[in-house]
């Protein structure tokens, strides 16, 4: 246990220390030194190269952080049956993708379609002066400007990407003298996060450099103030669908209870739409496919995740993610998303988990990764509506969970093993775990 409030303490000079330093420093913390020692040590890895490689990842890495890796089969998306890579701790997760995947693999699979690519990136500045002005100056250099990339487009442009589009937004109604250069790029395979910055950078130092010497300027006019140069993270033109569709008939073993099925599934989906608490949760069971696979595939969560519930909300209401509906006696169900995603660059050729996870997936393209991810989260909303609307969510959510409840009370292998076998007919509860040990302990 970490030392009561108020006793810990500053450090000068943390991130300079060697990693022994930093260990025992840090474990001086804990009242028990050599125990919080011992568990850092724990997750070390033996492999000292790839130790480093992990430590080299960030600032201050005092040891790694594990994460269940597990594998979703028979997925078939678009026509190819695909084992998809899920890093994720939720115990129900990968089982509800895995049913998922395994119920439409006899219906049809799953379609995933790319609706677009374009990535963006904004120069936000001041200018104090006549806009009429700024427009003008912004149409005469425009080329100048992109001709300034040049040298950080090259290579992206001969891959087929660059800088597709650049413009000058007044937003000035919002905040006085306030403009941006917006811009838009294809990125092809790579996420983009780092050639976008570097693209933004230099068009906000030409930006300035070109202002400061237009002869039409005023000197207030000449000086632009650039307040910051970021890709953004929303990326409404770069979303893909996923979508399952069968006739509604089909959906269950009796016509009876898939008509019920069907009519149940796109109620809760409708109340998804218009009611926003349902929409956090509903979109969250997206999420756990999504990020799960985000992760696995080596790309950066938090990105895609700000970019998906921004698209949630762009209506001005936080609404579903999915849509369902019966038509002509045909359910579908259908997911679009916003999804910026790499298969190129950052941790993906270092790291070799990440490098296995793509091996698996058949080494998408950036494209291609892009609907796996979207499908991994349809597959999961599936799974979720499907059990709320029909069994209720726990008596699945628990069954995984069992493990879980069962290692917090440090069972053994037997003891597990009768809880399992228990518990196939039974509704696990922490209660019902519990008094079970109990009797299995006493007997
Ligand atoms: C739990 O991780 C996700 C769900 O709450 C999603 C949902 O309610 O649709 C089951």
């Amino acid at each position: 246990m970490i030392k009561g409030k108020g006793q810990g303490a500053f450090v000068s000079g943390f991130s300079k220390k060697t990693k022994v330093e930093k260990l025992d420093w840090i474990s001086q913390q804990f009242h028990n030194p050599v125990q919080a020692l011992e568990v850092l040590q724990n997750y070390n890895h033996s492999d000292k190269e790839l130790q480093t490689l992990h430590d080299e990842f960030i600032e201050n890495a005092l040891t790694n952080f594990y994460m269940p890796l597990g594998v979703a089969p028979n997925f078939n998306i678009n026509g190819t049956v695909l084992t998809i890579p899920m890093a994720i701790e939720e115990s129900s997760v990968v089982a509800a993708a895995s049913n998922a995947a395994k119920f439409w693999s006899t219906k049809g699979g799953f379609t995933a379609t790319i609706l677009g690519t374009e990535k963006v990136g904004q120069v936000h500045f001041m200018y104090h002066g006549d806009s009429q002005k700024l427009h003008q100056f912004f149409e005469q250099h425009n080329a100048a400007l992109l001709a300034s990339t040049d040298e950080i487009t090259h290579n992206m442009r001969r891959r087929g990407g660059g800088i597709t589009a650049l413009s000058l937004v007044d937003k000035s109604d919002a905040i006085a003298d306030y403009y941006q250069l917006d811009v838009r790029f294809e990125t092809q395979d790579a996420m983009g996060a780092n050639f976008i910055n570097s693209c933004l950078e230099q068009l906000a130092t030409q930006l300035k450099a070109l202002a400061a010497k237009h002869p039409d300027f005023s000197e207030e006019e000449k000086a632009i103030e650039v307040v910051m140069s970021i890709l953004s993270n929303y990326v409404p033109n770069c979303m893909v669908e996923a979508a399952v569709s069968c006739p509604v008939n089909e959906l269950l073993p009796t016509v009876e209870d898939s008509k019920l099925f069907a009519e149940k599934f796109v109620q809760a989906v409708r109340i998804a739409e218009v009611e926003p608490f349902r929409a956090v949760t509903h979109n969250k069971g997206i999420m756990n496919g999504i990020d799960a696979v985000v992760m696995a595939s080596g790309n950066d969560f938090r990105a895609v995740a700000a970019g998906i519930h921004a698209h949630a909300a762009a209506s001005g209401q936080y609404r579903s993610l999915s849509k369902a509906e019966i038509k002509d006696g045909i359910f579908r169900f259908s997911l679009s998303v916003p999804l910026a995603v790499g298969t190129v660059g950052g941790l993906i050729k270092l790291h070799p988990l990440v490098r296995w996870c793509h091996e698996l997936m058949g080494t998408p393209n950036a494209q291609e990764l892009m609907q796996i991810v979207a499908v991994a989260g349809l597959a999961q909303n599936f799974a979720a509506v499907k059990s709320l609307v029909t069994t209720g969510i726990q008596q699945g959510h628990m069954k995984m969970h069992l493990l879980n409840i069962l290692n917090q009370h440090q069972a053994t292998e037997s003891e597990k093993k009768a809880a399992i076998a228990h518990f196939k007919d039974n509704t696990v509860s922490h209660h019902r775990v519990a008094n079970l040990l109990a009797k299995l302990r006493n007997a």
